[in-house]
């Protein structure tokens, strides 16, 4: 089984950005944390992360080729008005969970509301690099499941 991570916009930049949100941990130190869990649950954990919305869908269409089995994503501020992204995730027909770091619904307005809600599985924010330790939980479930 092999599960995708993608990594939006600024995301980066963890570890350098608003330590009160996002705490000092690195998007290399998620990363690794991904694929250590990947190696209990037995999965492969792939990443991506662009600053770019093209290379994004790109990497999702490449998604569909690959078969991949699920989707983790965390899209950063493209999560809030992305309807590109949001067309390019509903092409894959693999369980998608949306994730954040910080609990968006706790910030500001604009964070409340996610383009991706009708096309993803289900949304974990709020508990750092815990949202997608579990995000990969419920992915390998959700495929586990079907
Ligand atoms: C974020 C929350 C978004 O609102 C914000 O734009 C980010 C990070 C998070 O992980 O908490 O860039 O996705």
């Amino acid at each position: 089984m092999k599960v995708l991570t993608l990594h939006g916009v600024n995301l980066n930049m963890f570890g350098k950005r608003d330590p009160k949100q996002y705490g000092t941990i690195t998007l290399d130190q998620i990363n690794a944390g991904l694929v250590e869990l990947g190696r209990e649950l037995g999965v492969e954990v792939d990443s991506f992360q662009s600053n770019f919305e093209g290379a994004m869908c790109e990497r999702i269409h490449q998604a569909l080729h690959e078969g991949v089995s699920a989707v983790i994503i965390n899209a950063g501020a493209w999560t809030h008005y992305s309807y590109a992204i949001r067309d390019a995730l509903a092409i894959l027909s693999c369980p998608i969970i949306e994730v954040h770091m910080s609990h968006v619904h706790a910030r500001e307005a604009f964070r409340h509301v996610s383009v991706f809600a009708e096309v993803v599985k289900g949304q974990i924010c709020g508990f750092g690099i815990d949202s997608y330790l579990l995000g990969l939980r419920a992915a390998v479930s959700a495929v586990r499941q079907a």
